[in-house]
């Protein structure tokens, strides 16, 4: 149905209104990705990570921040970026992990979580490289799911010696367990909501970015400004940013009332 909407005239790079599209640039997020760039730098060392937690309201660029540090820390570490809402127990997390180390998956005849955590040390070690684990919306996981994993992962370190950095995402406070929060001490990031202004410069850029010239006009852009700072949510206003026929449409509506 969307695509008898679109008008290919209009487009110069319809991907850049996808959900998953992150920008080559991303403004009003320097603090953040300094600091982010700041933790992940021993990597490249050879070093542990430091152990980080990136924490604000949804669509305030955690996951694109998150994404944009990882590409640039890729050749030095092995890196398991996991979609908690999409892996939700420890089992499903520890088989990530041991794909990104190996290449391939852990064998589906039912190998034990022990036995996985086992071989993913000692693949590390021959490896000879940091694993960051960044676990995205880490508030999806299962019950007490991420009390093991994480006690799990910093257990590693003393056991094997293997560096591990541990990179959580979340939109709520995270509570552990006491003997998981005894030994886990993360470094906070805090990413607030973008206000008015913020929100206009990065429209701005996704509409620069997608359309030709004049797709649309000054009017129906500052009213998809207005709605998102309104809402607070970005999202809305990237997908919004999209439908140029649809603002249109709307704005005349809103010039007849
Ligand atoms: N600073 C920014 N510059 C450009 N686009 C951004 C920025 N922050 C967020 N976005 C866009 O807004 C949407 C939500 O961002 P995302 O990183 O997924 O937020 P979160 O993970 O905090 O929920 C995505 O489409 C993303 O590309
Ligand atoms: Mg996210």
């Amino acid at each position: 149905m969307n695509f008898l909407w679109r008008d290919e005239t209009l487009f110069r790079d319809e991907s850049v209104f996808d959900p998953e599209y992150v920008p080559e640039t991303l403004i009003h997020r320097e603090r953040q990705m300094v600091a982010l760039a700041m933790n992940l730098r021993p990597a490249l060392k050879n070093l542990s990570p430091v152990h980080t937690i990136l924490f604000g309201s949804p669509a305030t660029g955690k996951t694109s921040t998150l994404r944009t540090i990882l590409r640039e820390v890729d050749d030095h570490a092995i890196i398991t970026y996991v979609r908690c809402p999409l892996a939700r127990t420890s089992y499903r997390v520890f088989s990530r992990i041991f794909e990104r180390v190996y290449g391939y998956p852990p064998p589906n005849t039912g190998i034990s979580i022990a036995r996985m955590y086992e071989l993913i040390c000692e693949g590390l070690l021959e490896k000879n490289k940091p694993l960051i684990v960044a676990l995205d919306d880490f508030n999806f996981l299962e019950r007490n799911a991420g009390n093991e994993i994480l006690y799990a992962l910093l257990k590693a370190h003393e056991e094997f010696g293997v560096r591990i950095g541990i990179i959580l995402v979340t939109t709520e406070r995270i509570e552990l367990d006491d003997k998981t929060g005894a030994v886990f001490h993360p470094d906070e990031i805090y990413f607030p909501l973008y206000d008015e202004d913020e929100i206009r410069d990065i429209l701005a850029q996704r509409v620069r970015l997608g359309f030709y010239d004049g797709a649309i006009t000054d009017d129906a852009f500052e009213r998809i400004v207005e709605l998102t700072a309104r809402t607070s949510d970005l999202r809305f206003g990237i997908y919004c940013s999209g439908w140029p026929e649809l603002r249109l449409k709307e704005e005349r509506a809103g010039r007849s009332n």
